[in-house]
């Protein structure tokens, strides 16, 4: 065997010791990401193979907890893409309004960048009273982070002009406060949001979602893992609903493309239809 096939090897095996031992699931994933990034955990923390580092990540929950946070990739922003928060603000809350209560799933919400976007934007659109925010991702430590509404105080320039580009009605500065090197999110605009731990790979769905956003996460999937997250997300949603992904993810080519409309070109907004 050469070196390639055995560090392949080893791969294979450590990712069913993680099911077997933790029940996560990453062997859908996409192989050569998740490869490259176990390699810069591996030299990070100067374990000289995978195996050497098996025991420990299988034994240790502590050195699991940290090879968790390197497998998974928890970059985001707040507006990310201003342009899809825009046509979300523009084109959907108008259908959002016709819902007395309007339920929301954000899966792969990382440290809640996406669902304070979100409050802030039903707020200025007056909705998030009635709106309750499901915002879920895999990693606990990232969604303590979250829930915590901490965020570097270097990021809120980009964070301001993404907003700015996305519509945003007020001013952004007044969604936080400055302390030293960081900004803590207006505590209010937690109130109708509930983060929690939640695995695409392994559990069911949340019922009854009027919107769901999962944008940036499938891109990480294999083909199979993908059809399964995207089959959640239809259970999930009560017809008329609206389903958004990622600008390099795509609901075309997938079995349910025949039941969504895509409402806003490019955007990756997809309506699921209602039945006939
Ligand atoms: C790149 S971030 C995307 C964050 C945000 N949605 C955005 O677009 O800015 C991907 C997130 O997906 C989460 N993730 C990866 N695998 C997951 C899974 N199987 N179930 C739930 N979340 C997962 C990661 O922990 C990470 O926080």
């Amino acid at each position: 065997m050469n070196p390639q096939q055995l560090e392949e090897l080893e791969f294979r095996l450590l990712l069913e010791g993680v099911f077997e031992v933790y029940g996560y699931d990453f062997r859908d994933y996409a192989e050569a990401s998740l490869r490259r990034r176990i390699r810069h955990w591996l030299a990070e923390r100067r374990y000289p193979s995978l195996s050497a580092a098996q025991g420990e990540i299988l034994r240790d929950r502590a050195v699991f907890t940290s090879f968790l946070q390197g497998l998974t990739v928890n970059v985001s922003e707040m507006f990310r893409d201003p342009r899809f928060f825009r046509a979300l603000r523009e084109q959907i809350v108008p259908f959002l309004r016709t819902w007395p209560f309007v339920r929301i799933w954000v899966a792969g919400c990382a440290g809640g960048e996406e669902a304070y976007s979100l409050a802030i934007l039903l707020h200025e659109e007056g909705l998030l009273r009635r709106c309750r925010i499901y915002a879920t991702d895999i990693n606990e430590a990232i969604l303590d982070r979250a829930r915590n509404g901490i965020f570097a105080l270097r990021d809120m320039q980009t964070y301001t002009r993404n907003y700015q580009l996305a519509g945003g009605s007020g001013e952004f500065a007044d969604y936080y406060q400055a302390r030293y090197d960081h900004a803590l999110m207006l505590p209010a605009l937690r109130d109708n949001i509930l983060f929690s731990p939640h695995n695409l790979a392994a559990d069911a769905e949340f019922g009854e979602m009027h919107l769901v956003l999962c944008r940036n996460v499938l891109i990480y999937f294999n083909p199979d893992l993908k059809e399964r997250a995207l089959r959640l997300f239809d259970t999930a949603l009560t017809a008329g609903g609206f389903l958004c992904l990622g600008m390099k993810e795509t609901l075309e080519f997938r079995s349910l493309a025949a039941s969504y409309t895509e409402m806003v070109k490019g955007l990756r907004i997809y309506r699921k239809e209602y039945p006939d």
